[in-house]
């Protein structure tokens, strides 16, 4: 895409456009080289995964741009970064027809099928060995995009193949599709491309652990969830989805003056120029193969890498490289002959629901779940499924006796996709969702605008062992030898009815039980012991606070010195905090209103459990904002005396280089980590000495 030069010249403009003390302004001259600097940096960051600048410098240049662009609207262009913004609400998505019918592929299961393709491709051609390619399958929702003397023009759903929606404004917010790419340079002047929009596994499990955090039903899958982010109609949220498009198959092109390029002759080739004009293409995935054998031995290697992908792939496509020849064989009126798609083993199942049982969780949530017959999902056996709540019943008509589809997608826990009506016999039954708590019978209540029924009675035997569990629990206090079974079997026996109680176990009785030797009540008492010692987020995760993730509560820690830090912030402070929202700040105060809550906190104290905060964020100092990293022997202190040093004045430490870097301080000997720093321009690079000038100023020595 960018050649040594040009990243030569790019790199150097784009510290023009940092330095403080040059403090360029925008002009009409200047602004493209502005705009190339920022779609640059936009490339490496959501194309490669290679980002050479910090997000907070990338803001500062695209802000620049933008104040330009608004004083001088004149000056704006539909492929300038600032485009991607969006429109606010979009009204409709017009219908469109696409320049050649979406089709779709054969399918393949083994390699028996594959071989019969292979046969009749030979027979079609009339060619001994044909030279394939073989490359993902993504799991995505499929689009078109067209690009017309270079602009991005329109993108466009697959709909039903012939047209589809015209979701343009959504394609715009996706920031691996470039706005504009030199097609010309091919001596094209209108192409259609396609892709598929994905959302990577990450960005699917963040999107639906929020999901569940807000008591909506997770996804199925991150097909659905890109699928449904290109149908939203606020291009904010769309953007916020962080989805990227992979682009894989050019379906038309109209030449300049009818100058059909030479080198476009293979697949490859259209795949490589794709790659080369800035998209996604799968030219780092995609193998050429000589014959069949060498595209099943390369399908098999590949699918063992599956698992390690950042995106759901759902089996490999396989293509006659030469164009020509994918010319000559066709098309039948459902698929290329050129082209057949082998599907791995499904990671969907079908299985009958045989009956419900409603677990009450430690907010009090009543959550159905469906109790199946054994199934093996993609490698797990699967015999109980969380079907969150009432409305999610109804919407998916669930009934007990039905047979369902189940779908384990990627590291996803396993869901319901639908029932199969198909398959009914008239004796399955309705689902009755039970108006008291199936454990302490108290009546059960929803908020109008919420989805789940709950029981608030806050002394219910099953929220206390549930908090219980989530206080022990890996990601909280990680007592991992007290676990989920141990808390029920001591919460039957009464010795554990709350918080607290974890530390007050009567080791001496449990002595008496069977499976309980000397060396695991040691190792108990052991693990209870150092879980004293946590760092306080763990405390504040572990407390089971309503909207509190991990993440919130590592926020939360950050900004205190003390957990009753938390009992004094007032709901606008709370709500001043990363991520913390109208939402998590009440939540957060309506625990710390509650008399009880302080009460069990200052038990804890008393027990010996660690409530102040060690890595506190701070707020002053000379090094406030600014990330260091030290290599090699520094000449006269210590690297932990430095590291000391930088935590007192406020600094952060990283562990590695990347463009989050901002100083690099390198003693003698420095290796690989200051060859790193030297090719990231953003990076400075200081010597001991400049490090000490900068804590204490200059006249120190
Ligand atoms: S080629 C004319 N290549 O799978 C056919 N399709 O089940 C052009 N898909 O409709 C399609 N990855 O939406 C092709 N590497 C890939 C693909 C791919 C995913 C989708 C595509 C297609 C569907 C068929």
């Amino acid at each position: 895409m960018y050649d040594v030069e040009q990243i030569k010249t790019i790199q150097a403009n784009t510290l023009k456009w940092l330095d403080k003390k040059l403090a360029l302004d925008v002009t009409q001259e200047n602004i493209e080289m502005l705009r190339e600097v920022l779609r640059f940096h936009e490339y490496r960051y959501y194309v490669l995964n290679e980002p050479s600048i910090s997000d907070v410098e990338y803001d500062l240049v695209y802000k620049k741009l933008e104040q330009a662009e608004k004083a001088h609207p004149e000056w704006v262009i539909s492929d300038s970064p600032t485009q991607r913004v969006g429109v606010g609400m979009i009204k409709d998505f017009p219908k469109t027809r696409h320049l050649v019918p979406m089709l779709s592929l054969e399918n393949s299961y083994n390699s028996e099928d594959l071989l019969d393709w292979d046969r009749k491709v030979r027979e079609l051609s009339g060619l001994e060995t044909l030279e394939y390619t073989v490359e993902p399958k993504f799991d995505g929702a499929s689009i078109s995009l067209v690009y017309e003397n270079d602009k991005l023009l329109r993108g466009v759903t697959r709909g039903d193949g012939e047209t589809g929606d015209d979701i343009t404004p959504n394609i715009y917010q996706i920031r691996s599709i470039p706005l504009s790419a030199k097609f010309s340079i091919h001596n094209i002047r209108q192409i259609e491309i396609r892709g598929e929009i994905m959302m990577t596994k990450e960005h699917f499990r963040r999107y639906n652990e929020k999901l569940m955090e807000e008591g909506v039903p997770p996804l199925a899958n991150p097909r659905n969830a890109a699928a449904g982010t290109l149908r939203i109609k606020d291009s904010k949220i769309v953007r916020e989805r962080n989805l990227v498009g992979f682009l894989y198959h050019v379906s038309d092109i109209n030449w300049i003056e009818n100058s059909a390029t030479q080198q476009l002759k293979q697949h490859t080739s259209m795949i490589d120029m794709l790659w080369d004009l800035g998209f996604k293409s799968p030219k780092q995935e995609i193998k050429i193969c000589r014959g069949i054998q060498d595209v099943v031995d390369e399908i098999n290697a590949f699918e063992k890498k599956r698992d390690d992908l950042p995106y759901e792939i759902d089996g490999m496509v396989i293509k006659v490289n030469d164009l020509s020849l994918q010319e000559k064989l066709g098309m039948t009126s459902h698929h290329p002959r050129w082209a057949i798609a082998y599907k791995f083993k499904a990671r969907q199942a079908t299985s009958k629901l045989l009956d419900v049982e409603f677990q009450v969780g430690r907010t009090g949530a009543v959550t159905p779940v469906a109790k199946i017959d054994p199934v093996a999902v993609g490698g797990v056996t699967v015999s109980s499924i969380s079907i969150h709540n009432e409305d999610y019943i109804n919407e998916k008509d669930l009934h007990i006796g039905d047979r369902v589809l189940i779908e384990r997608s990627g590291d996803v826990i396993p869901q319901i996709v639908k029932a199969l009506p198909e398959w009914r016999t008239g004796d399955e039954q309705p689902i009755h969702f039970p108006k008291h708590c199936p454990v302490c019978q108290e009546s059960l209540h929803k908020l109008e605008e919420e989805a789940v029924w709950r029981c608030s009675n806050a002394a219910c035997a099953a929220q206390l062992v549930e908090r219980i569990i989530h206080f022990v629990s890996k990601d909280a206090m990680d007592i991992r030898s007290l676990g989920e079974a141990n808390v029920r079997k001591f919460h039957a026996l009464h010795w554990l009815n709350d918080i607290p109680g974890v530390y007050a176990l009567p080791f001496d009785e449990m002595a008496k039980l069977d499976g309980f030797g000397p060396k695991s009540i040691q190792n108990l008492k052991a693990a209870i012991e150092q879980s004293k010692h946590q760092p306080l987020f763990r405390l504040i995760y572990g407390l089971g606070i309503r909207f509190v993730g991990e993440t919130t509560a590592k926020t939360l820690a950050r900004h205190i010195h003390h957990l009753f830090d938390l009992e004094k912030m007032s709901l606008e402070e709370l709500q001043q905090l990363e991520d913390v929202g109208i939402k998590v700040a009440t939540s957060i105060h309506d625990f710390f209103c509650h008399p009880e809550h302080i009460r069990m906190l200052k038990t804890l104290e008393t027990i010996g459990l660690n409530l102040v905060s060690e890595k506190q964020i701070q707020t002053s100092g000379s090094l406030v904002g600014k990330t260091f990293l030290f290599t090699g022997t520094l000449p006269t202190m210590k690297r932990s005396e430095a590291e000391s040093m930088v935590e007192a004045e406020g600094g952060q430490l990283l562990s590695g280089v990347s463009s989050k870097l901002n100083f690099l301080i390198a003693g003698e000997d420095a290796g690989s980590k200051l060859e790193k720093a030297k090719k990231i321009p953003a990076i400075q690079i200081l010597s001991e000495q400049e490090f000490l000038n900068m804590v204490y100023g200059s006249n120190q020595h």
